[in-house]
């Protein structure tokens, strides 16, 4: 059946396009290097890429402190978050938590073992990475990165993040979460992604 096209918005305004890419549901992640200045930050744009090699990537904003971490590091760790773990996820995406290590102070952690990286305790799995290649992404850069290791809680469930909201998986389904959306905490604490 032949329909009238809905009007659709200008590719390029920025709230209209946030608004649509938002529709597509994602995990939440918590990116981190270690090293002299550890560093973490939220990021939902980890995807799997490749399984041989093993290959993973994430998109990073060229004005986040972590691009500067990731370039000066080459190696970062990342930990796929749990559904009670949305305060770690809101904490990352906090321009005002401190800087380097007393930014780790909110959450338990461990350091990677082959990366030194902070992985989050409690998440449903840990990667740790070294950086292969990056693209240029526009305002992001799309690191692509080997995977060095790999460790899977199995029995956990996940957060997800959909129309700038956070929502709790659990087995019976999609809990709908009644928290602050994500944009408007973004507001009020600077976050970007
Ligand atoms: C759910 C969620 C997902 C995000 N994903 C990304 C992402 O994939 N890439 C990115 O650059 N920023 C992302 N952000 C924004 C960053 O977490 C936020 O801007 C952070 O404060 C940047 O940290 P930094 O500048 O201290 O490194 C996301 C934020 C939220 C709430």
């Amino acid at each position: 059946m032949n329909v009238q096209p809905e009007p659709t918005a200008e590719p390029c305004d920025p709230v209209q396009l946030r608004r649509a890419f938002g529709t597509f549901a994602t995990g939440v992640t918590v990116v981190t290097v270690g090293g002299e200045c550890p560093h973490g930050m939220t990021a939902n744009s980890f995807t799997s890429v490749s399984l041989d090699p093993p290959l993973v990537l994430i998109c990073v904003d060229q004005q986040a402190i972590m691009h500067r971490s990731l370039i000066e590091c080459g190696q970062f760790g990342v930990s796929v978050l749990a559904a009670h773990q949305e305060p770690v996820a809101r904490h990352f995406a906090d321009r005002r938590r401190p800087l380097g290590a007393a930014q780790f102070d909110a959450v338990d952690w461990v350091p990677g073992r082959l990366t030194g990286a902070p992985l989050i305790v409690g998440a449903l799995a840990h990667f740790e990475c070294e950086l292969w290649r990056s693209y240029d992404g526009g305002d992001h850069t799309i690191f692509v990165a080997n995977l060095l290791a790999v460790r899977r809680e199995p029995e956990a469930d996940g957060v997800l993040f959909v129309r700038g909201r956070f929502r709790q998986l659990d087995r019976d389904g999609i809990d709908v979460a009644d928290g602050v959306p994500a944009w408007q905490a973004a507001v009020r604490g600077g976050v970007t992604g």
